[in-house]
């Protein structure tokens, strides 16, 4: 995949009530979970993404019949024990998500199998998950650094395992546990910071006794999975892009509807907040185990904030984003403890730091975070081409920028956008963002 390209007319401002697609995170899990469960599993609001495809075909090859009845996917659950041997590798494409909870469930199952993906997926590290499932009795073969492709033996009896992760990672934790149904005894898995909690509070939705304490999680192996529908709410990831659109150009009124406010993923709200965003939420409910709300915004006045500690995780993914609100603010914004932001699709600090220098931000980027000098008035980015280095989020956050820009911004190999967030620029034109898309470009 590379190829398309972004062009951004500068100016305008983002209005209206918009619906962006299901949650990454919730939709690979209903498959996941569905799949493994007994029965039959409907899932509303699937993420249509490469990145959940990709999951979903993994599933596929491995006995697990689907379809889709309107919108809905529907999944012939096989239980914990009834997936079969694939033919071939399964290829996870640029899914991260998709490759280190695989490989808890892989661990388990008494077949061999390999796990592949894209150059990107290719250079993340694995080695943090194949640590805590060796330690529990699996064994697993990765290339030089660990890793991928990832080769899983199968038929290795598993033992349940009291593991505390050296990072706050809800990739990290769920592969453990998953790995942990599979396992003799109890598994209990320790963070040193909040992740996201969506593989804890769906597995409670498939009938699994999932017990949670302070950082603590833990789960007992040889417990079924009962097929139940899913309902996945829109993704606060996806959202964040129209959040700070909204937020960053004076005029702007836009409503988000239903996103996921789940609180070990709403840092982007808090962070805007503290930058004294006009950021509403109305309708606050609650959708198959996960809170929603329509979020409201409207631009302008922002201020710079220090952004660290727990809020960095729970605002991981909307990082690129928050740094494009942080030049169009008052004052200086300092990002630590967002050391994370390196292993993602791509080094996100170095990519973002680049990016915006290119569009004449002063910026520095630190070890482990980046510090930003807002210009709150005029124009806070000039024009310019940016390299989207292959990762969806920056792409997506650098065509956000224009709407401050004075002069247009191109945007390279774009075709990522869909790994995510397949008709992100229907919605983006829809809102008021003047967006083209240049076919087979550099
Ligand atoms: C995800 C967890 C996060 C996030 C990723 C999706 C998940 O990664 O960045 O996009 O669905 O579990 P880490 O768990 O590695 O922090």
């Amino acid at each position: 995949m590379s190829g398309r390209r972004f062009d951004v007319a500068p100016g305008g401002q983002l209005r209206g009530s918009l619906g962006v697609p299901g949650d990454k995170s919730v939709s690979h899990r209903a498959i996941m979970f569905a799949a493994l469960a007994e029965g039959t599993s409907r899932i509303t609001g699937f993420l249509e993404s490469a990145d959940c495809l990709a999951t979903l075909t993994a599933f596929e090859a491995m006995g697990v019949a689907h379809h889709l009845d309107g919108d809905i996917r529907v999944i012939e659950g096989r239980g914990l024990h009834g997936l079969m041997r694939p033919d071939a590798a399964l290829d996870l494409g640029n899914s991260g998500t998709s490759m280190r909870l695989l490989c808890g469930i892989m661990a388990g199952q008494a077949f061999d199998s390999t796990l592949t993906g894209d150059a990107s997926l290719s250079r993340r590290p694995m080695q943090r998950v194949i640590e805590p499932l060796s330690r529990m009795g699996a064994a697993i073969a990765s290339a030089d650094g660990g890793r991928a492709p990832l080769h899983i033996s199968g038929g290795h009896r598993l033992s349940a395992t009291e593991y505390a992760a050296p990072v706050a990672s809800a990739q990290i934790k769920s592969c453990v546990l998953l790995a942990g149904l599979y396992a003799h005894g109890t598994t209990q898995v320790h963070e040193p910071g909040v992740s996201r909690d969506h593989t804890e509070r769906m597995l409670v939705g498939f009938g699994v006794n999932v017990e949670r304490q302070g950082r603590s999680v833990s789960v007992a192996g040889g417990q079924r999975l009962v097929a139940t529908d899913v309902s996945v709410p829109a993704d606060l990831s996806s959202a964040a892009f129209f959040l700070v659109g909204a937020a960053i150009s004076p005029g702007s009124d836009l409503v988000l509807e239903a996103v996921g406010i789940n609180p070990t993923r709403r840092g982007v709200i808090d962070v805007l907040q503290a930058m004294q965003a006009d950021i509403r939420l109305d309708n606050e409910r609650e959708a198959a185990g996960e809170p929603v709300a329509d979020i409201h915004i409207r631009g302008g006045g922002l201020q710079a904030a220090d952004i660290g500690g727990d809020l960095v995780a729970l605002a991981i993914d909307e990082c690129p984003a928050l740094f494009i609100a942080a030049a169009c603010a008052q004052g200086t914004t300092r990002v630590t403890g967002a050391g994370e932001l390196r292993v993602k699709e791509c080094d996100r600090l170095a990519v973002m730091a680049e990016g915006l220098r290119t569009l004449g931000v002063d910026c520095q980027e630190t070890e482990d975070g980046i510090v930003i000098h807002g210009r709150p008035t005029g124009a806070a980015f000039t024009g310019g081409a940016i390299a989207s280095h292959e990762d969806h989020r920056i792409a997506m956050a650098f065509a956000m920028a224009a709407l401050r820009a004075n002069a247009p911004i191109s945007i390279d190999d774009c075709d990522y956008v869909a790994t995510s967030f397949p008709n992100f620029v229907a919605l983006a034109e829809e809102a008021g963002l003047q967006i083209q898309v240049a076919e087979g470009a550099g």
